[in-house]
């Protein structure tokens, strides 16, 4: 697979007068063109954070230690701030868990998207008027001639999701990040915007990063699956593959999470544990306090990505 975004080695701390932590270490990434890669793993494991860095946001105090991501021949972390500025929303856009926070109170949602139109696209008054009436119908919004002129308060979580990812498609964008994307929804609504999600990938041969702490919800979205653990990827395939032949004791805990009507069982699984603060890297396995199947042999030395099948690498020497 050929890949829009490579991210090499990128290491991310946050320092406070605890001490540093590390948030993502050596982590190596490819984002696939025209594809849907999938970034799964618990909270507070690195998602977001890897995701911000692309695009200059990493939140303070974090530091972007060492790593290049190379987009299109061009090290975006280390561009010039007016060239990411340019790339911004118009190569690559983002949308965030909840788009009440990303969307203005005090504006109409048309006003909004239009801005964003308007900016990328360098179109006339009317015609941006047109082109955003479009694109708020495209994002599934029902008569979206009328919602252009209301307000966020008027539109339920879900349409107001439907206009943050008409905002995010203003300029076309080759890579669109989706940061938990339908977290803030219920269940058929959630359903609606990935699919939604994945009609628009699809038809704009655009390339996807979908970010989620739920393997039930990239399955049938994503092309590629990581899973993330502790600032690490710990595994990466094809989905299909993820989903039939997983490796790695974290994603096979993942995988009991998932609900199924057609499994008997009382109680859901959990994973015992909470994902570790790294603030020196570990001897060996990171995983190794919560991991089943570990044993003496998996604390000598740190653990790499081993390849297993094509396509298929663990960071597990059991499996
Ligand atoms: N603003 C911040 N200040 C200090 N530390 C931070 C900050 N943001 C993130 N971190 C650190 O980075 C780690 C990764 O955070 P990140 O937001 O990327 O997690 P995540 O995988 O996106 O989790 P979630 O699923 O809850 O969104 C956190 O565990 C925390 O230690
Ligand atoms: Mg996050």
């Amino acid at each position: 697979m050929q890949a829009i975004v490579t991210i090499e080695n990128l290491t991310i701390s946050f320092s406070s007068m605890y001490g540093k932590n590390y948030a993502v270490r050596n982590l190596s990434l490819q984002i696939p063109r025209a594809k849907t890669l999938g970034l799964v793993g618990e909270s507070g494991c690195g998602k977001s954070v890897t995701a911000y860095s692309l695009l200059h946001l990493v939140p303070k105090p974090g530091v972007i230690e060492k790593g290049s991501i190379m987009y299109n021949d061009m090290n975006l972390l280390q561009c010039p701030d007016a060239t990411l500025q340019s790339i911004r929303g118009k190569n690559i856009a983002m949308i965030f868990q909840e788009p009440m926070t990303s969307l203005n109170p005090v504006f109409t949602i048309g006003y909004q998207v239009q801005e964003a139109v308007e900016l990328h696209l360098h179109l006339r008054k009317a015609e941006a008027k047109d082109y955003t009436i479009a694109l708020l119908g495209k994002a599934g919004i029902p008569n979206p001639s009328s919602r252009y002129y209301s307000y966020p308060h008027e539109l339920s979580g879900g349409l107001r999701q439907r206009a943050m990812i008409a905002m995010a498609l203003a300029a076309k964008p080759e890579l669109l990040i989706a940061d938990e994307p339908t977290t803030a929804l219920d269940v058929t609504i959630q359903s609606q915007i990935l699919d939604l999600l994945l009609t628009l990938q699809k038809s704009q041969h655009m390339s996807m990063l979908l970010i989620t702490h739920d393997l039930g919800i990239v399955a049938n979205v994503a092309d590629v699956i990581a899973i993330m653990y502790a600032g690490e990827i710990v595994e990466i395939a094809p989905t299909k593959e993820i989903f039939n032949n997983f490796l790695h004791p974290y994603t096979q805990g993942l995988m009991s999470c998932i609900p199924s009507l057609h499994k008997k069982t009382k109680r859901l699984a959990t994973i015992p544990g909470t994902v570790p603060i790294i603030s020196k890297p570990p001897a060996g396995c990171v995983f190794y306090p919560r991991c089943y199947r570990g044993d003496a042999n998996c604390l000598h030395a740190p653990v790499s990505l081993i390849q297993k099948n094509k396509d298929h690498r663990v960071r597990c020497i059991k499996a």
